[in-house]
């Protein structure tokens, strides 16, 4: 009786406390324009989001789950409420400002379990510009020293059905998908930031912020507005491997009452710790070219070969040109040597340290700094971060012994080690550890195939920039980016984040792409398929990656069921090549299967020339029948490939507006050298400069267009770039944002005639002087853009 009687008393007790008023806490932002409401009932703890009175966030649960430990959050008590007010103004070494407001008020409401061991606090901020929060879970006395985290709970509930801008998560194409644009309620898994717009014309963009010891977080709905977060798995399943004591990474929100104002709100960024490194001074942003786009478009090979891309001669050409044009750096790809195999994931053997043959990294280093220029160096590490991780030391002291600032470092592959995701723990960690080790060696860093950016820059200024989003590569595979692409990225994977997309192509419709066919032999190379229905079939092959060549259906024999005969005539170099071939297959909606793949006795096929024009090895394929055997199909059903012509959807102007709607430290002149010669828009890329004193966003809607002004760091000149998506537009910009002073304009503008469809070279540069009191009218043609260079004059 009296155990009842007792029992009878404590669940009194535990209802009274979920009644009492300290259990619902409220944070207002420093305007008091946001507010936070957090709420401890009995067994769960939950927030509520206003702006205004408007809830933008309902009752959303907190909390994480844990193996072989209890939730710490059931059956909890607040036992100390601390309040701060913070503001305080810091400084970036470089970016798209040079200083950042960080305003916020900030709860840490510490709380015991129910057996009174003191078990963690939840940490939450409200700025003028969103919210944020984390959680500590400190180590409880009965726990050992690490855990596994199966679960977080954190949801948001958004409070509408609104439009939003997503990517799926989980796709072997990492980060690199095209925006989808549905409403909550139609959303699949996607990674974040995650932005959406209200019907009233509020935006909010999910994210996370100081991502590390921790997986990275995803947000799946669950057939509504009410939004979860999904924890990238390790290959068993475990989402975190942690310390029993440890920080969640801030989970972010921003809100704004504007898409246009999501791009200057920097509290993803405020939200990271402040810089490690006192003396900045070795960090360079950078402006620079590269041998590059000829492997994108199978122009050269980044392997050793006659196409070799990454040759002594070549780099002393581009060397040049970058010093007569002020380019800071030259990327040269493929220069290691031990690059094997049609894809790069194909390889494993890849050197840091050594050189291919025909490279020689001293000389060329050593001949760019005579002239003010310095290499950008590559490392490729294939997704093999084991591999790359063996041989980084001696990379990066290989690069501070040559004078090499700089590091672009891929991670080409679906998964790191071929079995962890890029955005796992896994993934968090190595990409972290990179960093330091850059750190370590003063180097600046430019991810590709990334982690995604959660404002690691603060901490690590030596975090340039990073890939992270379909860039400019893509205009060279089928499909490509649609002209709206770059209308979303601003909104979305961009905000507070650089990005090395890589403007600036001229040859937009590749005419001027020649394949040197001097020392070439014709081969025929043939795919038979005895009856499977295979169609749509395109020849690829070590000298031309990604680029695509449609084979011609040639014969069709009819045996009972149709063979068909596939062919394709290709000039190849003296050396030896591999290819493959990719196919659809519209009866089981199976679409770029890679056929050497599915028939799993080989990956690619192997030719050799020699100089005599005599081949070895094998120039077709044939694939047997395999009746109603389908597992020879790759069940993966992909969308089928449009199969337009491989161009960028582009005019010239939109390529020279994007220098200021993408911003990045290194920021790239990506096409081959030859076609900046005599065009007069490259004096646009020479003159922009990469780093700012202050941006501001003149109008944009995500998806349609957007205009950024940005003022040129230690002057008073501006740039100014404005993009739209398929449509034409006209619009009017206010000067007022100018200092005193009289302005001249150089406007780089899309002609009367330009559209990026049926005629994207043509344009107009015109000169006109502005003050602060002056419009002006910008006119976007379909697939446009407009680049203006505004110079005090006197
Ligand atoms: C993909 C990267 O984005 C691209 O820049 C690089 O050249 C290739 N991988 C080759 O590694």
């Amino acid at each position: 009786m009296k155990k009842i009687i007792l029992m009878f008393l404590i669940s009194l007790v535990q209802f009274l406390s979920c009644q009492k008023v300290d259990n619902l806490i409220e944070i207002k932002s420093p305007s008091g324009l946001i507010k936070i409401m957090v709420l401890k009932n009995y067994d769960e703890w939950t927030y509520e989001v206003f702006y205004l009175d408007k809830k933008i966030i309902s009752n959303s649960k907190l909390g994480i789950a844990f193996k072989d430990r209890e939730s710490p959050f059931t059956n909890s008590k607040v036992i100390d409420i601390k309040r701060k007010y913070h503001d305080e103004y810091w400084e970036l070494p470089w970016g798209e400002v040079s200083k950042i407001r960080n305003n916020y008020n900030e709860a840490k409401i510490t709380y015991t379990n129910n057996k009174n061991f003191e078990v963690g606090d939840l940490i939450f901020r409200a700025y003028d510009d969103g919210i944020a929060f984390r959680y500590y879970v400190k180590e409880g006395n009965k726990y050992s020293d690490s855990c596994v985290v199966i679960n977080e709970l954190t949801e948001f509930n958004i409070a509408e059905d609104a439009e939003v801008w997503w990517t799926p998560a989980y796709t072997s194409n990492r980060y690199e998908e095209l925006y989808r644009n549905t409403k909550l309620s139609e959303m699949d898994t996607s990674h974040t930031p995650l932005t959406m717009r209200f019907e009233n014309g509020m935006h909010v963009s999910i994210h996370e912020a100081s991502l590390k010891n921790y997986s990275s977080m995803q947000i799946y709905s669950n057939g509504n507005s009410q939004l979860n977060c999904d924890l990238a798995p390790w290959s068993n399943g475990d989402k975190v491997r942690t310390k029993s004591s440890f920080y969640s990474p801030w989970r972010t929100v921003i809100i704004t009452s504007s898409a246009k104002d999501l791009i200057t709100s920097h509290l993803v960024l405020n939200c990271n710790e402040p810089s490690k490194i006192k003396d900045t001074s070795w960090i360079k942003p950078s402006k620079y070219i590269g041998i590059w786009w000829g492997m994108i478009l199978g122009k050269w090979t980044w392997g050793e070969s006659f196409r070799h891309g990454a040759t002594n001669a070549r780099s002393f050409r581009y060397i040049d040109f970058a010093a007569q044009n002020g380019f800071d750096e030259v990327l040269i790809e493929g220069w290691a040597a031990g690059w094997k195999g049609l894809f790069p994931e194909d390889s494993v053997t890849v050197s840091f340290t050594k050189s291919t043959p025909d490279f020689n990294l001293k000389q060329v280093q050593d001949y760019a700094v005579a002239k003010g220029v310095r290499v950008q160096a590559y490392h490729e590490t294939m997704a093999n971060t084991k591999n790359y991780l063996s041989q980084i030391d001696s990379a990066f002291s290989l690069m501070n012994n040559y004078g090499l600032r700089n590091a672009k470092i891929g991670q080409v592959g679906p998964r790191l080690d071929k079995s962890e995701f890029h955005y796992g723990q896994y993934g968090v960690e190595y990409y972290r550890k990179v960093l330091k080790k850059a750190l370590e060696y003063k180097i600046g860093v430019n991810f590709h195939e990334p982690i995604k950016d959660t404002g690691e820059r603060r901490t690590y200024p030596n975090m340039l920039t990073r890939e992270g989003a379909r860039g400019m590569e893509y205009n060279a595979w089928q499909g490509g980016n649609p002209p709206s692409h770059t209308t979303v990225l601003p909104f979305t994977r961009l905000l507070n984040s650089p990005m090395d997309f890589t403007p600036g192509i001229f040859d937009l419709l590749y005419e001027n792409l020649d394949l040197d066919i001097s020392k070439e032999y014709p081969i025929t190379f043939t795919v038979i398929d005895s009856g499977n229905g295979y169609s749509n079939l395109r020849f690829k092959s070590g000298e031309s990656i990604w680029f695509e060549k449609k084979m011609v259906l040639d014969t069709i024999i009819s045996s009972g069921r149709p063979v068909y005969t596939w062919k394709i005539s290709q000039n190849v170099q003296v050396g030896e090549w591999e290819w493959g071939v990719t196919a659809d297959h519209i009866l089981n909606r199976a679409y770029d299967i890679w056929i050497p793949k599915s028939l799993e006795n080989k990956k690619n096929r192997k030719i050799e020339v020699m100089n005599d024009g005599s081949f070895f090895g094998e120039n077709s394929i044939i694939i047997p029948y395999h009746g109603s055997d389908t597992t020879h199909y790759d069940y993966f059903l992909k969308k089928p490939k449009k199969n337009d012509k491989q161009r960028v959807k582009t005019t010239i102007s939109k390529q020279l507006a994007l220098y200021l709607v993408i911003y990045s430290p290194l920021q790239m002149a990506s096409d081959f050298i030859d076609n900046y010669i005599d065009n007069p828009a490259f004096q646009f890329i020479k003159d922009v400069p990469i780093d700012w004193d202050s941006t501001i966003v003149l109008n944009g809607e995500i998806g349609q267009y957007v205009t950024i002004a940005r003022k040129e760091k230690n002057s008073e000149n501006w740039y100014i770039g404005s993009i739209t998506n398929e449509n034409q537009r006209i619009m009017e910009i206010d000067f007022s944002f100018l200092g005193n002073g009289l302005y001249e304009g150089t406007i780089y503008a899309d002609a009367e005639d330009s559209d990026w469809k049926s005629n994207p070279l043509t344009f107009e540069i015109y000169r006109k002087k502005f003050t602060n009191l002056d419009m002006h009218q910008i006119k976007l043609s379909k697939g446009g853009g407009q680049a203006i260079s505004l110079k005090l004059i006197e």
